[in-house]
């Protein structure tokens, strides 16, 4: 059976749609399942946002076919890993936590790189096209070190 790994952050346009791709691409989908989605409503249905789908496009990952999708609780039995991009997301997935079992699934995707420091994904949708590169640095090297570490 697949290792399954969800990335969510607020809207699901921006930083976990990146997540996945970057995941997606230094993992074997024989072996690995990733998806993701946003804690919010907004942008269910869409596309990736356009400064999220360049980024990607620039260092080779295509995810302009995504469509964004709300977490639901479901998630928690679909799902063996979820990482989230901020410390609102990890609150807001926490709340429909059914059990402690669940609730251990729940990562702070920057732990792996800064580790116990809780930091933020920063939330680029206000910002410009330097915002979104930092955003791909930044899951890049953390998305190295989950790889790695699943596939020893
Ligand atoms: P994301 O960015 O959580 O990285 O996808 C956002 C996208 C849209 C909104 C907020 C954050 N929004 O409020 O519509």
């Amino acid at each position: 059976m697949k290792t399954r790994i969800l990335m969510v952050c607020l809207g699901n346009i921006c930083r976990s749609p990146l997540a996945e791709g970057i995941l997606k691409s230094k993992l074997d989908p024989e072996r690995f399942l990733i998806d993701s989605a946003g804690t919010g409503p907004w942008h269910v249905g869409e596309h990736p946002d356009p400064r999220s789908i360049k980024v990607a496009r620039k260092y080779g990952i295509d995810i302009s076919k995504q469509r964004g999708r709300q977490f639901s609780q479901m998630d928690f039995a679909n799902f063996d890993l979820i990482y989230v991009m901020d410390n609102e997301n990890k609150h807001q997935v926490l709340q429909l936590a059914p059990n402690e079992n669940a609730e251990n699934k729940v990562k702070l995707i920057l732990n792996e790189l800064f580790e116990y420091e809780n930091v933020d994904v920063p939330d680029p949708y206000h910002g410009d096209d330097e915002d979104f590169e930092h955003v791909f640095k930044l899951l890049d090297e953390a998305s190295a070190i989950i790889s790695k570490k699943l596939m020893d």
